[in-house]
């Protein structure tokens, strides 16, 4: 038998490594048990659960905080508790926080190191497909506030990613699907034939997508860490995504949904905003609601909700001299970036996608 492997990606220069692959968890620890530092893991109430004690047999954790789930805790208060925890174990800049979470443990916990005393060194080990494919990439880290998604945050690399599938085994179908939104998001934006070969249902086996999705990402966030250029590309189909799941959230009369889902919603909208400028064919456009549509169940709200629902999107990060700025497919495989969009075009778009028979 093929003893199990490890592949390491070097991320930018000096700022560590993604570690993927079977035998990536064992390497890695064994790697850091040899150094003279603590190690505090940070995770949420089902990753302590389901992954911890997994990660507890390669390594000795020396203090950890946990915080409850979910996307509604991405906030200040978890944030508080994460700080206060760092400095009851008296963590200093010689230490090493895990993030051993989905998107939000990897964004609070990185948000949280990259501020504690101006800044310690943390490890992504990300457990849901999303995080593996995306948040853990790229060294975006905050919280959402005010309702806004990630209205606080920094850019700040973690030390390394370490990717161990085997943590999906937990994962309910729910989350594994959320996860492949922003896979289907990084070959529309950058790999058509890549898109064109993917499946209509949700894979089994995420080794191999998992992978090329860390790949996609890493093009794009090596080339541009501080988003000035191609790295906006990577929010397609999140402009109209954001203010989606900003509207779930704050909105008791309507069920909450997952990032992965606003975002698939997102997708179709501002496809359909391609193919009103012809930036997509309606065949490209058809397939791409086709497809995603089929995945991800419609979102219900009410129609009198979706003038409400656009004027979340004033408060996007892309936007400049208060006009809405949004990254574009052209064709698929393509991108055009800072596309000025105003309300009534969001509306639109919502608006078609709310009048779609799915
Ligand atoms: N920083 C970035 O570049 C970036 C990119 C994309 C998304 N994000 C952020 O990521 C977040 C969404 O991430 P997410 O979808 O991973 O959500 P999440 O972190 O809330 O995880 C989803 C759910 O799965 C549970 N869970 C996680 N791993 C598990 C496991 N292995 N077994 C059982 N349960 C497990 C969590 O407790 C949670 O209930 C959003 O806040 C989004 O803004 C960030």
């Amino acid at each position: 038998m093929d003893a199990p492997s490890v592949e390491v990606w070097a991320m930018a220069a000096g700022e560590g490594n993604v570690y993927l692959g079977p035998a990536a968890l064992a390497t890695f620890c064994a790697t850091i048990a040899q150094r003279d530092h603590r190690v505090f893991v940070l995770t949420d109430q089902n990753t302590h659960q389901d992954c911890l004690p997994i990660l507890s047999k390669y390594l000795t954790i020396d203090a950890q905080v946990c915080i409850p789930a979910g996307e509604s805790h991405k906030n200040l208060e978890s944030l508080a508790q994460v700080w206060e925890a760092f400095s009851q174990a008296h963590l200093t800049r010689g230490d090493l926080l895990i993030n051993l979470g989905g998107g939000v443990v990897c964004d609070l916990g990185g948000f949280a190191a990259s501020t504690y005393k101006r800044g310690i060194r943390f490890v992504h080990m990300p457990t849901t497909v999303l995080a593996m494919a995306d948040a853990a990439i790229g060294g975006k880290t905050g919280i959402d506030f005010m309702g806004y998604k990630n209205q606080i945050g920094s850019f700040q690399q973690p030390m390394a990613v370490v990717v161990h599938t085997a943590f999906l085994e937990t994962l309910p179908a729910r989350e594994l699907r959320s996860g492949y939104a922003e896979v289907l998001k990084h070959l529309l934006i950058s790999d058509a034939a890549g898109w064109m070969a993917a499946t209509d249902a949700v894979p089994e086996d995420w080794d191999a997508i998992v992978a090329k999705a860390i790949g996609i990402k890493l093009h794009f966030t090596e080339s541009d860490p501080h988003e000035k250029g191609m790295r906006k590309a990577l929010n397609f189909g999140h402009t109209v995504g954001h203010a989606l799941e900003s509207y779930f959230l704050t909105h008791d009369h309507v069920a909450p949904i997952l990032h992965g889902e606003a975002v698939a919603a997102g997708m179709v909208c501002e496809a359909w905003l391609c193919c009103q400028r012809g930036l997509l064919t309606a065949d490209a456009y058809t397939q791409i609601q086709n497809r995603l549509m089929g995945i991800f169940p419609k979102l219900t709200f009410p129609k009198s909700d979706i003038a409400a629902i656009a004027r979340w999107c004033l408060q996007d990060k892309k936007n400049n001299a208060g006009q809405i700025k949004a990254a574009l497919l052209d064709g698929i495989g393509g991108y055009r970036l800072d596309i000025t969009l105003t309300l009534p075009d969001i509306e639109a778009s919502l608006l078609h996608y709310f009048a779609t028979p799915f």
